[in-house]
């Protein structure tokens, strides 16, 4: 086997109250990539897409979480790799992740699956590093294993993938970028006893909600009250997304990782329809470009499509 061809889901990372520690695999949209192994040591990168990403494997993330692998390795070994992305870089949406670990799972089938899953987020959240300053793995964790991960530490890595209720996940990304890091430094280093007491127990009742399937625990713990005030001043339209989504009987959501892109979720399909109507209608009268999806939990994670 020398090639193989993958499709990498986008995630949402936090789930509103769980910054940096939770996330979620969804249907669409997802990238693509073809990896190959190749006699001629070290990587080398094409984009057969338009958002002109660096090719340099230092500098992209694909690129950086595939050295790592390599390290690891510890054979002479090259890979030619080819990236098409769907997912917008920036968009909130787990895109950096998606190829950083798309990557890694890609070279790993290759590689006759000698790494465990556990091995291959740690290879990519290089990737994170590279893109946003610092490791984490809430968007890396739910790409790789599929459905909804809890990653109750790093350093160690200790991820608990989690039972999920079926939902659907209306996304609008408004088609501005907010950077990462960026999104990050304006964030208060410090909070008071009272926020952190109401936050891990909106933590602990989205977890359990998820794993007891009860939507309206999901519903009343998707809340947050650190992270959420600071980062949704720099979305439009942000508060008017969320009130009248919720009244038009979305469980609830927020920022998508670190936005710009909101999600909400609905137990109901029509529910999710109404919400992107919704969605629609607040940034047609903001006069900002959007695309919007309707998708559902992806529960596989990277997927080989092609191999030969
Ligand atoms: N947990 C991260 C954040 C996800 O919110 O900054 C974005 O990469």
């Amino acid at each position: 086997m020398k090639t193989v061809k993958i499709i990498a889901p986008a995630t949402i990372a936090n789930l509103v109250c769980g910054f940096d520690i939770l996330g979620m695999a969804l249907n669409e949209p997802q990238d693509e990539m073809t990896l190959s192994l190749s006699d001629q040591p070290g990587i080398r990168i094409t984009h057969a897409d338009e958002y002109d990403l660096p090719v340099l494997p230092l500098q992209n993330v694909a690129g950086v979480a595939l050295l790592a692998l390599m390290e690891e390795y510890d054979k002479p070994i090259g890979f030619d790799l080819i990236i098409d992305k769907h997912i917008k870089p920036g968009s909130g949406l787990g895109s950096s992740a998606a190829s950083a670990a798309g990557a890694v799972a890609a070279a790993n089938h290759l590689l006759q699956n000698i790494f465990s899953n556990e091995d291959l987020v740690r290879f990519a959240m290089n990737g994170e590093k590279l893109a946003s300053g610092v490791k984490h793995a809430d968007n890396i964790s739910p790409c790789i294993y599929g459905g909804v991960t809890l990653i109750r530490s790093i350093f160690p890595l200790d991820i608990i993938p989690l039972d999920a209720p079926h939902v659907f996940v209306t996304v609008v990304h408004p088609q501005i970028e907010v950077r990462t890091s960026d999104s990050r430094q304006i964030l208060r280093k410090e909070i008071l006893l009272k926020d952190a007491i109401k936050q891990w127990g909106n933590i602990a009742g989205l977890v359990a909600g998820f794993m007891k399937k009860d939507y309206e625990l999901i519903s009343r713990s998707l809340e947050d009250v650190i992270v959420e005030p600071v980062r949704s001043i720099l979305i439009p339209g942000f508060d008017e997304v969320k009130i009248r989504c919720k009244e038009a009987g979305a469980l609830g959501g927020g920022i998508s990782g670190s936005g710009p892109s909101i999600f909400m979720l609905s137990k109901e399909e029509n529910t999710s329809q109404k919400v992107e109507v919704i969605m629609k209608d607040i940034f047609e009268k903001i006069g900002i470009d959007y695309k919007t999806y309707i998708t559902t939990i992806n529960y596989e994670g990277v997927k080989i499509i092609e191999s030969k």
